[in-house]
């Protein structure tokens, strides 16, 4: 039987998720259907009853809902123990799981450059972002992060949980030529004339500069690290590659990537 997949989420119109998951299905010959279902925060929970009662293979959930789904799974995988937040759910014959696949979604598409684990990288930002970043990176083995972050005591504390070092804004700008991968996570850049959250003046050339921003596809801190001649990593390889750690523990298949970053570049440019 056909079986279906969702994205729930408040607003949910604008996401990409249908396209992605509908594309790769089509890909690979899968008889499954992806779709976004626009659910108000008091109706989570009857919505993932009636979700359930229809038989859902699995789903995703944006925001304001990666939180509050929380209580009603029958169990979190690491990534979403961590984060306390699920953005991926599949049904393991006997409950419904929840993972969060955005960290180890931004580390594979970072893995795609010219980085190796033992570089040292520089995380912008202390937010709930960062810290799925954070974990991930150490998960996949790098050993050596710093964060830094607008208000300081949440820079410290990230960095307490994950064993990584903080340092303010000011002493990351004037230690900036250490770090040969800097990640931006936090929301500057998301509208237009925001100032950069750090100096990019003492950047090397050739340190991977890295974005989870994807609208737009290039943000003023990747403005800046090309001019300074960085390799730049805009947000859309995160997307992509979050929403592939979803299909593969939906199918066991692993969809082409590369050109569905190809793809979604084109839509949004
Ligand atoms: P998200 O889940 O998207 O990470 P968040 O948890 O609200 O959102 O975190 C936002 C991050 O962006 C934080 O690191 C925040 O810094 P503070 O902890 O000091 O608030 C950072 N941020 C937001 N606006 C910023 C700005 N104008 N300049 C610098 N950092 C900013």
């Amino acid at each position: 039987m056909k079986k279906w997949y969702a994205v729930i989420g408040d607003p949910i119109a604008h996401s990409l998720s249908p396209f992605m998951h509908e594309t790769w299905f089509d890909e690979h010959g899968i008889d499954a259907a992806y779709i976004p279902i626009h659910v108000e925060p008091e109706h989570l929970e009857k919505s993932f009853e009636a979700m359930k009662t229809l038989g859902i293979s699995g789903f995703n959930i944006t925001l304001p809902h990666k939180q509050s789904i929380v209580p009603f799974l029958g169990s979190l995988d690491e990534s979403a123990m961590q984060m306390n937040t699920v953005n991926t759910v599949h049904f393991d014959g006997k409950e419904f799981v929840g993972s969060n696949t955005d960290g180890d979604g931004f580390v594979r598409s970072l893995l795609v450059h010219p980085v190796d684990k033992t570089a040292k990288v520089l995380l912008i930002g202390a937010g709930g972002a960062a810290r799925g970043i954070a974990f991930a990176l150490k998960r996949a083995g790098f050993a050596d992060i710093t964060i830094t972050n607008r208000t300081f005591r949440r820079a410290e504390e990230l960095a307490a949980e994950i064993g990584a070092s903080a340092v303010t804004l000011l002493e990351s700008e004037e230690r900036l030529a250490e770090f040969s991968v800097v990640i931006q996570t936090t929301s500057v850049g998301l509208s237009t004339g925001e100032a950069l959250p750090i100096s990019l003046e003492r950047i090397k050339a050739g340190t991977v500069a890295a974005d989870i921003i994807y609208t737009p596809l290039v943000t003023p801190f990747l403005e800046k690290a090309k001019e300074k001649n960085c390799v730049t990593v805009n947000g859309v390889g995160m997307f992509v590659y979050q929403g592939a750690i979803a299909f593969e523990k939906w199918t066991g298949v692993q969809p082409n990537t590369e050109k569905m970053i190809q793809l979604i570049t084109e839509k949004l440019g």
